[in-house]
C-alpha cells in the first residue's frame, strides 16, 4: 500500500502519519504538506528517517503538481487532513480557505479519478478528514449526528461543508471510493499555539493574558488527538466505501471551565499559589458569528466499529501541559517563527 496524508505536517496530520508509519512497516507513507505557517517537521522527527517514510513538500492548490505526483507515484489510497484550520484567520482571510479547503480538495479527487479509472482494485479509498463545524450550532440540547443536516456559519466551515459536498459527488458520480469522518475539538501535543488550549498553556507559562471571547460560555466535545487519529485508521480500514463517520469524546466543556481547569494543573505544575494563574482570565469580544454549541453522537462509530476515546479530559489534558512544559524548545520555535527555517528542501519536487 502507497498511502498519500495530506497536512501531514501539521498538528493531527503528524499524529495520524506517526501512527501509520510506526503500525504498518509493510505501506508506505507519503506525507504531502505545503508547509504553511502551521506545518512543522519538527512534529515528525521521531519517524523522519524510517524506511516507509517519504516527505513531499507542495501545494495541494497547484492542479498540475497534484496530478504529476499523482501520476507518478501511483498511490493506493489517500488521507487527506491538508486545510486551513482556524476560523479566526478565515473571518479575515476567507479566499486561502476556498483555495485550500475547497479547490485543493477537487484538485486531489481529481488526480485520484485518474487512478481510479486506470484501477478500481487498485486506488481503493479517499479518505476526507472534515470537522463537526460544518453541521453548525447546537442550543442547550440535542447532539450532531451523521444526518444532522449542514449549517456552516464561519467561512472556515462553509469551506469544508463545500468540501464534504464535493466528495460525496465523486462518490455519488463517479463511483470512487471515498469515505468521510467529521471530528469534534481536538487537542494535545503539537498543537499550534493559535487555538485556545495551547494558546492559553503557552500564556500562563509566559504569565500573560487569556483572553476568553465573549463570556466564555460557548460549548466544545473535546478529544484527544491520538484517539481522533485511532479512530481514523478504523475507518481507513474498515468503513463502507461511500460512508460517514462522527467522532467525537461525549466531553463537553465550557470554554472558561476549560482554562479554570487549565489554570488550576498548571498552578500545581509551575509550583505557583491555588488561583494564581486564574488571575490571567480576561474576557475579550467575541469571535463574530460564534457558534454556541458542539456536541458530536459518535455512537455509529463506536457500535459498527468498536472504537471509543481512551481518556478522560482531565487526564489528557495534564498530559497535554506536561508535553508543553517538557518540549520548550518545541514552543519557542514556534512563536519565535524559527521552525519555519526547518525544513532543507531535500525531497522538494
Ligand atoms: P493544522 O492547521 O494544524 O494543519 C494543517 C496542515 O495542512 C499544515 O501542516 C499545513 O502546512 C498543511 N496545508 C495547509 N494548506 C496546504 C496546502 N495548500 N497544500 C498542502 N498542505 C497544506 O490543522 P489540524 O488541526 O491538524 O487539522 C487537520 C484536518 O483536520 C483539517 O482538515 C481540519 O479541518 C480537520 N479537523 C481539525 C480538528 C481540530 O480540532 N484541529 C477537528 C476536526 C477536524
Ligand atoms: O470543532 C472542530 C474544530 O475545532 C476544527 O474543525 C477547527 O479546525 C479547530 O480550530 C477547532 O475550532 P474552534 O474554533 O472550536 O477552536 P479554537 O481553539 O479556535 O476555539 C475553541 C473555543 O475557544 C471557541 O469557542 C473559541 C474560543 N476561543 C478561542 C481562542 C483562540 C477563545 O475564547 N479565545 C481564544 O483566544
Amino acid at each position: 500500500m502507497k498511502i498519500l496524508v495530506t497536512g501531514g505536517a501539521g498538528f493531527i496530520g503528524s499524529h495520524m502519519v506517526r501512527l501509520l508509519v510506526n503500525k504498518y512497516p509493510n505501506y508506505t507513507i507519503f506525507n504531502l504538506d505545503k508547509l504553511t505557517y502551521a506545518g512543522n517537521l519538527a512534529n515528525l522527527t521521531d519517524i523522519e528517517n524510517k524506511p516507509n517514510y517519504k516527505f513531499v513538500k507542495g501545494d495541494i492548490v497547484d492542479a498540475a503538481f497534484i496530478n504529476k505526483l499523482f501520476s507518478e507515484e501511483k498511490f493506493n489510497a489517500v488521507i487527506h487532513l491538508a486545510a486551513e484550520s482556524h476560523v479566526d484567520r478565515s473571518i479575515t482571510n476567507p479566499l486561502e480557505f476556498v483555495y485550500t479547503n475547497v479547490i485543493g480538495t477537487v484538485n486531489l479527487l481529481n488526480a485520484a479519478k485518474e487512478l481510479f479509472k486506470a484501477d478500481e482494485k487498485s486506488f481503493n479509498r479517499f479518505y476526507h478528514v472534515s470537522t463537526d463545524e460544518v453541521y453548525g450550532s447546537l442550543g442547550d440540547t440535542g447532539m450532531f449526528t451523521e444526518t444532522t443536516a449542514y449549517d456552516p456559519h464561519s467561512p472556515y466551515s462553509a469551506s469544508k461543508a463545500s468540501s464534504d459536498h464535493f466528495v460525496r459527488a465523486y462518490h455519488d458520480t463517479y463511483k470512487m471510493p471515498c469515505v468521510i469522518s467529521n471530528c469534534s475539538n481536538n487537542y494535545g501535543p503539537f498543537h499550534f499555539p493559535e487555538k485556545l488550549i495551547p494558546l492559553c498553556i503557552n500564556n500562563i507559562k509566559n504569565n500573560k493574558p487569556l483572553p476568553i471571547y465573549g463570556k466564555g460560555e460557548n460549548v466544545r466535545d473535546w478529544l484527544f488527538v491520538e484517539d481522533h487519529a485511532r479512530a481514523i485508521d478504523v475507518i481507513f480500514h474498515s468503513a463502507a466505501t461511500g460512508s460517514t463517520y462522527n467522532i467525537g469524546g461525549h466531553n463537553e466543556w465550557t470554554n472558561i471551565d476549560v482554562i479554570r481547569l487549565l489554570c488550576k494543573i498548571m498552578d500545581k505544575k509551575l509550583n505557583r499559589a491555588d488561583g494564581t494563574n486564574e488571575k490571567l482570565i480576561t474576557f475579550v469580544t467575541d469571535r463574530a458569528g460564534h457558534d454556541l454549541r458542539y456536541a458530536i453522537d459518535s455512537t455509529k462509530l463506536q457500535n459498527d466499529l468498536g472504537w471509543k476515546p481512551s481518556l478522560q479530559f482531565e487526564e489528557g489534558l495534564e498530559k497535554t501541559v506536561d508535553w508543553y512544559l517538557s518540549n520548550e524548545d518545541w514552543l519557542n520555535n514556534v512563536t519565535s517563527g524559527e521552525y519555519q527555517k526547518y525544513y532543507s528542501g531535500q525531497y522538494a519536487r
